[in-house]
């Protein structure tokens, strides 16, 4: 093992589903292959060190304050991994972490902080045992990071990345993958509408148990991966028109489910169907490619390119201040780094 103690720091970001992972199998499988948008300013900075224990023993603290609910959590997480990482039994590992963006808006905080966290445990990895090579370090971390939260394995790259076998071979269930697009989706823009920022009434981890009854899981499956292989090459070709309308398509597909789900729940507020209605407006009347998608959430995630930030800014100041808690501008992002 390296010498001990070890220790590192990443930072990473949180991501925005362009195609939704909603459905899994086996190991965290995903049921369908899902892309997305790595932001930029939403990230989360972790600090880990790893010293000698006679037994696994986690410490966790999020802003400086122990966070029992996480510790439990990521404690789970590295026992899941013993079978693997025996030497993870014999180990103190003390985290600290912070997220640039505050709780409960939407942005997915699993995403950055678990591929924070399996970044430096990749790091700790590659610092005893024999591997090489960038790529194999990104996919560890992200197969690493899967196994934490399905979305976060997409965190590891910056720009686009995909995750989930996508037919004919490629693509992987096990890890994601970044992905080249058209020059004109390279500078896009994530404006994030809070409506509402209390914590939600359902987890994510609920909701995809809930596809494994449901009665339109299969034809969910499908369009997923209908859409995923239209807007593939719509996004390869940089046609913004294809790639907004499956976006908006995906968004609310994702909450259909949630409609109907065997337990029926909905996360959507009176305040996302209005600036639903008044984004498409904005969109029939000026012409201006600006899309909306949502998360497993009510907040709204406005996405269009750098080009037409200064009418996008001027329509979201005057019309949609009023139905927000607050709003975080952001962008697409290159990706972790360690800090
Ligand atoms: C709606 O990755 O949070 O954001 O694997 O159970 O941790 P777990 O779920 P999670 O689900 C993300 C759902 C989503 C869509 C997406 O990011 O693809």
């Amino acid at each position: 093992m390296s010498s001990l103690p070890f220790k590192v720091s990443w930072c990473s970001p949180s991501n925005i589903a362009f195609i939704k992972y909603w459905g899994k199998k086996g190991p965290q499988l995903p049921s369908n292959p899902s892309l997305s948008m790595s932001l930029k300013e939403c990230h989360t900075k972790t600090t880990i060190l790893f010293s000698e224990a006679s037994a696994l023993k986690v410490d966790l603290k999020l802003d400086g304050c122990r966070e029992d609910k996480f510790t439990f959590k990521i404690k789970n997480y590295l026992e899941s991994l013993v079978g693997e990482y025996p030497f993870l039994n014999h180990l103190q590992v003390d985290i600290e972490t912070h997220n640039t963006f505050p709780h409960g808006t939407g942005i997915a905080s699993s995403a950055s902080g678990l591929s924070a966290l399996a970044l430096g445990l990749t790091d700790f990895i590659f610092s005893f045992q024999d591997r090489r090579g960038d790529q194999d370090f990104f996919q560890l971390a992200s197969s690493l990071a899967r196994r934490a939260s399905g979305s976060a394995c997409r965190s590891v790259y910056g720009g686009f990345v995909t995750w989930g076998e996508w037919g004919n071979g490629v693509g992987s269930d096990l890890f994601a993958d970044p992905i080249d697009v058209h020059s004109s989706l390279k500078n896009l823009r994530d404006s994030i509408i809070v409506v509402d920022s209390k914590e939600k009434s359902v987890s994510s981890t609920s909701g995809h148990g809930q596809m494994t009854q449901h009665f339109f899981s299969e034809a969910r499956f499908n369009q997923a991966k209908f859409h995923f292989n239209q807007i593939v090459p719509a996004m390869k070709t940089g046609d913004f028109e294809v790639v907004g309308r499956i976006l908006e398509s995906e968004a609310l597909s994702l909450h259909a489910m949630m409609l109907t789900s065997p337990s029926p729940y909905t996360l959507l507020k009176p305040s996302t169907l209005k600036a639903i209605e008044m984004i498409r407006q904005f969109r029939h009347d000026s012409q201006i490619g600006l899309y909306f998608t949502l998360d497993a959430g009510p907040n709204l995630h406005l996405i269009y390119p750098e080009s037409e930030a200064s009418k996008v800014l001027t329509f979201i100041q005057h019309e949609l201040t009023p139905l927000a808690e607050k709003i975080i501008h952001d962008e697409i992002g290159e990706g972790p780094f360690r800090c």
